[in-house]
């Protein structure tokens, strides 16, 4: 089947320009006007609109067990919630437990994630260290397409890692051109916090913010760059939500060390407030980590994006519904962590991006698909509109609205953190490997019509990281004779 999106203009991070896009099984055949298209060929009218590359959003958990329970949104509705928002990529996270096997929680995932409607990938953590570890983060390079890995630095008692294995890991990624991520919190002192809370009779949703404070964030953040600076190993650190994690990211990067910070679109756009609610349920369904920070953060993550310090944007969908909040509804420390936002991130981020001039539209593409497809190492078969790329499209009206609500919503979860925001900015077609999974509110997803997408190692930074490996490898001093 041929596809040709016609008469709109084509926004790539790099270019924008009028062209019709023609699609051919699945890939993007030819970008221009005056094209020559085969008979049969489906007309899409995008007059008006802007032709963007489909979203990757390189941070979700779907159906993830986490904290007692499973989230909510699965593989299908969490990808179909995706693309009915514009995303058509995501990269979600398997996540063995201490001491199991890293292949077997591998497979388990793949299995989940065959039900997904678009392209997904995964991240792998590393949660506990021996040496099967360091085989099987060899295996999964080689066999399996992955290239990056995920180290929690915050989570006690479950997923955390501490120094040690952070060294071990970040060494053995090194070495096989993988990239090491991280979340940038110090567990110790959140366990600490909140062992101070409870026992201080501060239960509720609000201890969750003041047992995670942004310098125990931004401790962490420069820890790990820190850690990665010695090992000369190139970091990400997932979704930065402070100005001391940014700061820590800017000095490293302005120092000349390749480091890479992502941040959500509620990190963004919802601030500590929320958590003072009366309301339990209200308050309890923002508990996340990092939590939402007062305003002043939000004004430096703009800027962090719009400077380049920060690359990504994500949303970290990790869904749990009223009842799953409850489970602690006598101590917060309890309460699954996560939010949703997966169908809801290319909106806000469009609506308070481009509409407000604090980016263009080829920085949307950017921050929405390239540079996470860069960094991840799928560029250019994803985040671009180009001869040969994986036919991932969103045709964007800028002049159509949407009020979002949980009400209308298509993820799987009963709440919204960004309820009753209009925005202006929405995509109304959604193609993703050449098929229209979405036009005008009308869902057409496929279940398990997503692929896995295999991610090669060594993305080009490497080859930069590798020269500063020989310009600064340790060097023996010749001496004559022996010390006396
Ligand atoms: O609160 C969050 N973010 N839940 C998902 C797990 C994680 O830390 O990313
Ligand atoms: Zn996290
Ligand atoms: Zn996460
Ligand atoms: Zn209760």
């Amino acid at each position: 089947m041929t596809l040709l999106v016609k008469g709109g203009t084509v926004v790539n991070a790099d270019y924008t320009r009028q062209a019709d896009v023609l699609i051919e099984g699945g890939t993007v055949a030819a970008v221009g006007t005056g094209l020559d298209v085969p008979a049969g060929t489906e007309v899409i009218d995008a007059g008006g609109a802007y032709v963007m590359p489909g979203g990757i959003d390189p941070h979700t958990h779907m159906e993830l067990p986490f904290m007692g329970t499973v989230a909510s949104e699965d593989f299908f509705s969490g990808t179909t919630a995706g693309a009915v928002g514009g995303t058509t990529t995501i990269i979600d996270f398997v996540i063995p437990s201490p001491q199991q096997d890293i292949l077997e929680a591998y497979h388990t995932w793949r299995g989940w994630a065959e039900k997904a409607a678009t392209d997904y990938s995964f991240h792998v953590a590393i949660t506990w260290w021996d040496e099967s570890v360091r085989e099987a983060m060899g295996t999964l390079t080689r066999d399996f397409g992955v290239n990056s890995f995920k180290h929690f630095m915050a989570y006690k008692g479950a997923i955390m890692c501490d120094d040690e294995v952070l060294v071990n890991s970040f060494t053995r990624a090194g070495e096989l051109g993988a990239l090491c991520t991280v979340h940038a919190e110090n567990g110790e002192l959140v366990a600490h916090l909140q062992n101070k809370l409870i026992s201080m009779g501060i239960t509720g949703p609000e201890g969750h913010p003041q047992s995670r404070p942004s310098a125990v964030e931004g401790e962490a953040a420069d820890r790990a760059i820190r850690i990665a600076q010695v090992l000369n190993v190139p970091l990400y650190i997932v979704h930065n939500s402070c100005i001391e994690s940014l700061q820590a990211i800017t000095r490293a990067r302005n120092d000349g060390q390749r480091v890479f910070g992502e941040v959500l679109a509620g990190h963004l756009l919802v601030d500590d407030a929320v958590y003072r609610s009366t309301d339990w349920d209200y308050a309890a369904h923002h508990v996340m980590s990092p939590p939402f920070r007062p305003k002043e953060h939000q004004a430096a993550l703009w800027r962090g994006l719009q400077s380049g310090m920060l690359q990504t944007t994500a949303t970290d969908h990790c869904c749990f519904c009223t009842p799953q909040k409850r489970m602690g509804h006598n101590n917060f420390t309890r309460i699954p962590n996560g939010t949703g936002g997966v169908e809801d991130r290319m909106h806000v981020l469009w609506h308070h991006g481009v509409n407000t001039g604090r980016l263009t539209p080829s920085e949307f593409v950017a921050i929405t698909s390239a540079n996470a497809a860069k960094i991840f190492n799928i560029y250019p078969r994803k985040g671009v509109i180009a001869p040969g790329s994986d036919a991932d499209i969103v045709i964007w009206d800028p002049s159509r609205e949407r009020t979002i609500s949980k009400d209308t919503h298509h993820q799987k979860i009963d709440f919204n953190i960004f309820e009753g925001m209009t925005v202006r900015g929405i995509n109304t077609v959604t193609i993703a490997n050449g098929q229209v999974v979405w036009k005008d509110g009308d869902i057409r997803t496929v279940r398990g019509a997503g692929r896995y997408v295999d991610r090669p190692t060594f993305p080009s930074y490497f080859d930069a990281v590798r020269r500063v490996a020989e310009v600064t490898a340790p060097s023996a001093v010749e001496r004559m004779g022996a010390a006396g």
